[in-house]
């Protein structure tokens, strides 16, 4: 382990010695849900012991900051022009978390892709070491960078709302990931739903289609319903788990980073990760 940073990582008592799990936040269509909720799983994953860092990884148009009400001073650009080290741009969300901001209003960061920087992949990999989970948020869209994450990713979440362009959108992400990487641990969210049967029917629909075009089987993570107190934390820059831990949003949201913390311990004894950051840069 090279870092001596990390009040994170003096807080660890006890630290195995397997890598991280790697939870991508997709799903083609802009405007979904997917900041919202890598931002708040995240967060509900440290509640419940983790140690997480949440990238944000739609690079020139990042926002997962503003989000969380916090202002960071440098983000992945001064990493990427070697003047900050990815340990002094990041920022803590909360005791466990913390964000790896991706830069606003960067021209230069638009087409950026991680895959061809050694030295930041090293960062990262170190980084990784110290913690439980990564979550990262990706631009909308399927260019080559968000590809590649996904590629990488251990699991892939794709955000879909009950609309036909965003059902599309996300059939096409998979589509585009599994050609990628066939085989690869895909789930879906449901958000913005209203009533668990809407939610029914879209994932039967991105269920069905991969199964049958992409012979494929896609996963269920869950719904988040349709809740105006989203809109409200967003207006008031603190994620919605904290503005208000009790609407059915948050309830919703808690409630699929149990169980994916639960599925994480129980392959931890069966199973072996490998670096994200190891296979991503071999992509
Ligand atoms: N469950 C929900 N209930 C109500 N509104 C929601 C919900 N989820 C998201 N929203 C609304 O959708 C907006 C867009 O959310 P968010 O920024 O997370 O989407 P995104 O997929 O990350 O967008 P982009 O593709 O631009 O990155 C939020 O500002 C919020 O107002
Ligand atoms: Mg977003």
């Amino acid at each position: 382990m090279a870092s001596a940073r990390k009040p994170l990582a003096v807080q660890r008592t006890a630290r195995n010695s397997r890598a991280s799990r790697c939870i991508a936040v997709t799903g083609g269509k802009g405007g979904v849900g997917k900041s919202n909720f890598a931002v708040n799983l995240s967060l509900e994953l440290g509640q419940l012991g983790n140690q997480v860092a949440l990238l944000d990884a739609d690079f020139g148009l990042a926002n997962a900051d503003l989000l969380c009400g916090v202002t960071p001073k440098y983000h992945l650009g001064h990493v990427v022009e070697g003047l900050k080290t990815l340990e002094e741009v990041t920022v803590p969300l909360s005791p466990e978390v913390e964000l790896i901001p991706g830069g606003s209003g960067i021209e230069e960061l638009a087409n950026f892709s991680l895959s061809n920087r050694p030295q930041i992949l090293e960062q990262m990999r170190e980084m990784e070491e110290d913690l439980d989970y990564m979550v990262i948020d990706t631009a909308a869209g399927i260019s080559d960078a968000v590809s590649g994450v996904l590629a990488a990713a251990s699991e892939v979440v794709i955000v879909v709302t009950p609309e036909p362009t965003a059902i599309i959108d996300a059939y096409a992400t998979i589509k585009v990931m599994l050609r990628r990487r066939p085989g690869a641990d895909i789930s879906v969210v449901v958000n913005n739903a209203v009533g668990v049967g809407d939610a029914e029917n879209v994932f039967q629909s991105i269920s069905t289609a991969t199964r049958e075009f992409l012979d494929h089987a896609v996963g269920f993570l869950g719904v988040i319903p349709a809740d105006p107190n989203v809109t409200e934390a967003v207006r008031s820059q603190v994620p919605v788990t904290q503005h208000t831990p009790e609407t059915p949003a948050s309830r919703a949201i808690r409630l699929i980073a149990k169980d994916l913390h639960r599925k994480a311990r129980n392959e931890a004894t069966t199973e072996t990760l490998n670096s994200f950051w190891e296979r991503f840069g071999g992509n």
